[in-house]
């Protein structure tokens, strides 16, 4: 064998070895990902509860401490409920525990078995939108639509109240939903709307 063909071989047999580790290193890479269908690390002090979201009975294993937005958000994708200070002082994650509305970012997930929970995507029937989401649409009542979902979970509780009897008794009551785009005097008109509209 000549030394030109003792060469080449050498070259091939490193380039396939070379190939090889590509091959396998991409493999191992691979095992390695996370797949999306791994579901949480269960740890001992985890619980298995049940939530009753939107007329839906939903099993989840949480952590103790899950605040109820988180499991709405994280757990069943439901991100129509917003998280903005996560320490109860905006209102953007507003939600309704059987009827009457909470900050879903103070309130645990755990406690909320057994309740009816309902957030903004429970809120209108089928294609009807809630006259309270369809007033905000008519009267411009958001800008960015950040704070919005939890405006309107806010609102539609606060009719059911029967406080929003003024435009200062609705600012008043509204007044732990902030908004930073400064909708305030088209979210009155949407909910004096909603209120009108409820009492024909
Ligand atoms: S996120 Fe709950 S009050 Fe701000
Ligand atoms: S519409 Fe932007 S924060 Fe309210």
């Amino acid at each position: 064998m000549s030394e030109l063909e003792v060469t080449r071989r050498r070259f091939l047999g490193a380039s396939a070895a070379t190939a090889g580790g590509v091959v396998a290193a991409n493999k191992l890479a691979r095992a390695a990902e996370p797949t999306s269908a791994a579901g949480p690390v269960r740890t001992p002090e985890m619980l298995d509860i049940r939530l009753e979201v939107n007329g839906r009975r939903h099993p989840l294993t949480i952590e103790p401490r899950t605040t109820l937005l988180n499991a709405l958000r994280e757990n069943l994708e439901l991100t129509g409920t917003k998280k903005g200070c996560d320490r109860g002082s905006c209102g953007a994650c507003t939600v309704h525990l059987d009827g009457r509305r909470i900050n879903s970012c103070l309130t645990l997930a755990a406690r909320c078995q057994g309740k009816a929970i309902t957030t903004i995507e429970g809120l209108a029937r089928g294609a009807e939108l809630h006259p309270m989401q369809a007033a905000f649409v008519a009267h411009d009542g958001f800008q960015c639509g950040y704070c919005t979902p939890g405006q309107i979970m806010s609102a539609a509780a606060l009719v059911e109240e029967g406080r929003a009897v003024s435009d200062d008794a609705i600012r008043e009551w509204m007044s732990g939903n902030l908004c930073r785009c400064g909708a305030y005097p088209n979210i009155v008109a949407a909910i004096q709307q909603a209120m009108e509209r409820g009492r024909s």
